[in-house]
């Protein structure tokens, strides 16, 4: 298998006629609408919410700074539950698997039972206000989805840290955040193994400046666990009665979350979306790019720690009212078939996943999707990384069976929604491609200085304003304004594009020193401290190296103290200290140990040239280097090891 380049691929696909003709948008109406007057686009989008109160004014746009629908009131829990009590209460929302092959399945009616209760209990049981922020550190069950909707409904303000996390990153998490209450689970399954998440809440808030009075925990895998008494409660214990909630009437500004990610410096940027824009466009994204009907068994994948589980597992596809369907475990687990078996178990009508579990299926082999029925499936979406034309027909063919048109969605935590893509009864598919912007989004590839490109690579980014987008970083407003908005006058989304002949935007990744692995951002920074943070390290420099599956491994140049030296052991050592300062999900890939790394004459690492190496290139120009031979040592280090 290999990653072919993108830029030669001319393969064009069409959408079916027996997909187009029974499609939500099969007409260009909604884009020649949105380019007479975008802004009453947005507000007849806006209309399809419940709202308490209306808006007096759509934008009040004050560089860097918006305010949608400002004065109007409404509240996100009540639009994906309440406002379909009188047409589906009995409606399944939920189809949960966990990873032992349990099946759950709650009713909209259900849902909003455990909501109310839950909301009721973090009130008036734990005293959380409006405005409070609430950490949820969860495996995927569907306690974690009633947990946003319920924080959702008294107007406190989640932040969920993905399962995944290290209990270094979640303490960093809730200090950034200052919450006051953190719910969890005893664990999560993960390929079969128990991940202790209460063993590592206990050890994030061993640290006496956590400002967690409560710790609500839910019995899920059954394992034994240390108690806090007078902090930790059961779940379950918290459930037993049931109660109502009034929906919190919010403004349309109010912050619904904060979701940290990864930036180029320093800690994760705590990002802020607000309410009513940002609902407005997952409903509307949700509803026009996964073509959704009441009849849909929708899935997508991703875990809700991340801003896709948010917007396309909780708000986008729950206000719609439709069926979703969530998987808590891995895609290899007991088999390589489980993904297809949960299709075919249940049905799923449209699957979204990412480019890098593409791969893995690739890799994996057909046979494993072939075993199953995947007739029920008739539209795929991907997200998070580009994808190499081969992993899209792969997924055209084997998965859609060449019947399922494929939606490829460029957008990122910060945008709250689909940014650019390609409509499915509407467009033709481009592998590689992501497609246009959306009825009512701008994009525009840019060059250095801020010029448009019509065609070949620039930079893009995001030249109007729109309703989900970030209204900020948590409690640092200097460096929202630095990271976003001083390369352009318009937004910069830090990643490099083209754009062809048709206007379609192909995303080509980060340009800055983001890492995507397997779909995740991680700063390199944030790697290089946990590496330093070490005893025996002096210096590191970290870089992405090209991964058939994952799109990118990490790959660190070390440099140790004196008197360390290296050794396989101490490799590993490294590689389980990231894993632990951060999470797995950072793991290095490989380490290099060397006695110094590039650098210029003032003194800064070249990471370019390291990357050029990791990428299997010529180093490049190194004549600014205070060191310059220390290249062809590396060059030879990396063969050997490589
Ligand atoms: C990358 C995930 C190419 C991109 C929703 C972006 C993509 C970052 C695509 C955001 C795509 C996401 N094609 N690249 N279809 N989708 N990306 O914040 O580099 O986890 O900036 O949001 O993922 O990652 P994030």
């Amino acid at each position: 298998m290999s990653i072919e380049t993108l830029l030669h691929e001319s393969r064009v696909f069409y959408p079916r006629n027996s997909f187009s003709s029974q499609s939500n948008v099969s007409t260009q109406t909604l884009y020649e609408q949105a380019h007479q007057d975008r802004l009453s686009f947005w507000e007849s989008q806006a209309k399809k919410l419940l709202w308490h109160q209306p808006w007096n004014q759509v934008l009040d746009w004050k560089r860097p700074y918006a305010t949608w629908f400002e004065g109007g009131k409404l509240n996100a829990s009540e639009n994906c539950l309440d406002v379909h009590l009188a047409t589906k209460a009995n409606q399944t929302a939920f189809i949960w698997e966990g990873e032992n092959g349990e099946v759950r399945t709650y009713s909209y009616q259900a849902l909003y039972e455990k909501v109310n209760t839950l909301a009721f209990q973090l009130r008036h049981r734990f005293g959380v206000q409006k405005g409070d922020r609430v950490t949820l550190y969860m495996p995927l069950i569907p306690e974690l989805a009633i947990a946003v909707l319920a924080c959702a409904r008294i107007g406190a303000i989640h932040s969920v840290v993905f399962g995944g996390f290290s209990s270094a990153s979640l303490k960093d998490r809730i200090l950034d955040s200052q919450s006051s209450l953190l719910m969890t689970a005893d664990g999560g399954y993960r390929r079969g193994k128990i991940i202790p998440l209460k063993e590592m809440v206990d050890v994030a808030l061993s640290d006496p400046d956590t400002p967690i009075k409560t710790v609500l925990v839910v019995r899920h895998t059954g394992e034994t666990i240390a108690w806090v008494e007078g902090r930790d409660v059961a779940y379950s214990q918290v459930m037993e009665e049931p109660h109502f909630m009034k929906p919190e009437s919010m403004d349309s500004e109010d912050p619904l979350f904060i979701l940290y990610t990864s930036g180029t410096t320093g800690k994760p940027k705590g990002i802020v979306h607000t309410t009513g824009g940002y609902l407005t466009h997952a409903k509307y994204s949700t509803k026009v790019v996964f073509d959704l009907k009441d009849e849909d068994i929708y899935w997508c994948t991703a875990d809700i720690g991340w801003i896709t589980g948010h917007t396309y597992v909780i708000y986008g596809p729950l206000s719609n009212g439709s069926t979703v369907m969530m998987y808590e475990g891995s895609p290899d687990y007991p088999d390589f078939d489980r993904f297809w078996g949960i299709v075919a178990r249940h049905k799923v009508s449209i699957l979204y996943t990412a480019p890098t579990a593409i791969r893995s299926f690739m890799k994996w082999g057909r046979d494993y999707p072939d075993k199953h029925d995947l007739s029920s499936l008739r539209l795929l979406g991907t997200v998070g990384e580009p994808i190499n034309p081969e992993a899209w027909v792969w997924y055209y063919e084997v998965i859609g069976q060449s019947r399922c048109p494929i939606v490829d969605t460029w957008w990122q935590t910060e945008t709250g929604g689909i940014m650019i893509t390609t409509l499915p009864g509407l467009h033709a598919m481009k592998p590689g491609r992501a497609g246009l912007p959306l009825p009512g989004i701008e994009a525009k590839v840019l060059d250095e200085r801020g010029n448009e490109i019509t065609s070949g690579g620039g930079l893009l980014s995001l030249t109007q304003p729109w309703p989900s987008m970030l209204r900020g970083i948590w409690g640092d407003s200097d460096r929202f304004e630095s990271v976003y908005w001083s390369q352009f006058e318009t937004y910069f989304a830090g990643d490099g594009a083209t754009v062809d002949e048709d206007g379609y935007v192909m995303v080509l990744g980060r340009v800055d020193d983001v890492l995507n692995v397997a779909g995740h951002r991680i700063g390199t920074m944030e790697v290089e401290s946990a590496l330093v943070g070490h005893e025996g390290v002096a210096e590191a420099a970290v870089v992405g190296m090209p991964d058939l599956v994952k799109g990118q491994a990490i790959l660190a140049f070390v440099t140790l103290t004196e008197g360390v030296s290296a050794s396989e052991i101490l490799s590993k050592e490294l590689i389980a200290h990231v894993s632990q300062e951060i999470g797995a999900i950072a793991k290095p890939q490989k380490i290099i140990f060397t006695p110094e790394l590039p650098k210029t004459r003032s003194g800064k690492i070249m990471r370019r040239l390291l990357k050029n190496l990791a990428e299997g290139k010529a180093a490049g120009d190194t004549t600014t280097l205070s060191n310059p031979g220390i290249m062809d040592d590396l060059a030879l280090k990396m063969q050997a090891t490589c």
